[in-house]
């Protein structure tokens, strides 16, 4: 039986902060609106970095603090929804970059769950002895997915990764993992992929080809507060705690509206949560790792403490994951 730990993590953002006033100019909102319902204030804008640039920074900076060769790597998992190629996919490109031969590399599309399905998958290869040391990505540029004309969405995101270093370890790092998922067929929130367009299939619709995340809030909204809920109960009850037992819980960062929300249904002071979406919004993939990384720059974690990262997500898709911080 082997462990495993998070021995490194690392994030990088764009340069350009756009500001909820700066959206007043392209959609018809407000500061306060977006403040007031959601608690973005800023996000990260691409003004030309790709997806896998940004993960390449978030990934070295991981590398860095991890103390370990890039050499050792023997897995990169990436999730992202926003790639910039569907082949090769960004994990390969980040393997090219960082020069590592041979290594299995991929891609995983759990939308904003997907950092904890990555983390959740390279537990599971270290834990079976297939590899020792893995790099986890999340990154996304989901600023050219949005329709910059819809109000619903466009204020909602912000671009960003976050990367995080798994290694075998002696101490026990990731306690427990929980991952679900429930297709959305009602199309709750969806980015299509590219459409059919052939000689041979006559489309009678001429339709707008770009690929925008439609989401709608409300029902979201709804799915999120149960389904955080849940995934902390479970993970607890799995492992024999309760909430008084953890440190700290690092929520996906869509809503603070929804992180209170779950903080009340769960009684618990709503400070427990760690949020940064007022200078970040929301990041999908990204998010998680983000902040994560934000509350180790600024040592709010320290070793020993017991922690929960809890997610949800297009697909729809959810999870958790309970761990010791061991660095
Ligand atoms: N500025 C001003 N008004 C707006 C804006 C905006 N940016 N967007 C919507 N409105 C309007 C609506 O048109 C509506 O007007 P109407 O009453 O005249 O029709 C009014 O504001 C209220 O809209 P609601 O949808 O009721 O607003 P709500 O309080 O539900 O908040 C929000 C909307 C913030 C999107 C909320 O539903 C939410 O946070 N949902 C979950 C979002 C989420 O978690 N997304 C992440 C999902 S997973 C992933 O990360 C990819």
């Amino acid at each position: 039986m082997f462990y495993s730990e998070i021995a490194g993590i690392g994030s990088c953002v764009p340069e350009k902060i756009v500001t909820n006033k700066e959206l007043e100019n392209i959609v018809n909102t407000s500061d306060q609106w977006i403040v007031d319902r959601t608690g973005i204030k800023e996000r990260r804008i691409s003004t030309g970095e790709k997806t896998y640039q940004i993960a390449l920074k978030a990934a070295k900076r991981a590398i860095r603090q991890s103390g370990i060769q890039s050499s050792k790597i023997d897995l990169i998992i990436l999730a992202t929804i926003t790639p910039d190629f569907f082949t090769p996919s960004t994990a390969c490109l980040i393997q090219a970059e960082l020069g590592l031969q041979d290594i299995p590399s991929f891609d995983i599309s759990a939308g904003c769950t997907g950092f904890i399905y990555g983390l959740e998958i390279a537990d599971k290869f270290i834990k079976s002895g297939q590899s020792k040391c893995i790099l986890i990505i999340g990154a996304e540029v989901l600023s050219k997915a949005l329709n910059w004309n819809d109000r619903n969405t466009c204020v909602l995101f912000g671009d960003g990764a976050g990367a995080a270093i798994l290694r075998r370890s002696k101490e026990e790092g990731i306690i427990s993992t929980y991952t679900g998922s429930q297709g959305d067929s009602n199309g709750f929130l969806t980015m299509p992929a590219v459409t059919l367009k052939n000689p041979f299939f006559k489309n009678e619709i001429s339709e707008d080809n770009h690929s925008y995340i439609f989401m709608n809030g409300k029902e979201i909204f709804k799915f999120a507060t149960h389904i955080m809920k849940r995934s902390i109960q479970v993970i607890l009850k799995d492992n024999k705690l309760t909430i008084g037992d953890i440190d700290y819980i690092i929520p996906h960062q869509a809503n603070y509206r929804i992180i209170n929300n779950v903080a009340k249904k769960l009684k618990v002071s709503p400070d427990k949560f760690y949020k940064n979406m007022e200078h970040f919004g929301n990041t999908s993939a990204a998010s998680i790792p983000l902040a994560l990384d934000e509350m180790v720059q600024k040592k709010i974690i320290r070793k020993g403490n017991r922690i929960i990262m809890v997610g949800f997500g297009g697909g729809l898709t959810w999870g958790s994951i309970l761990l010791n911080w061991t660095i």
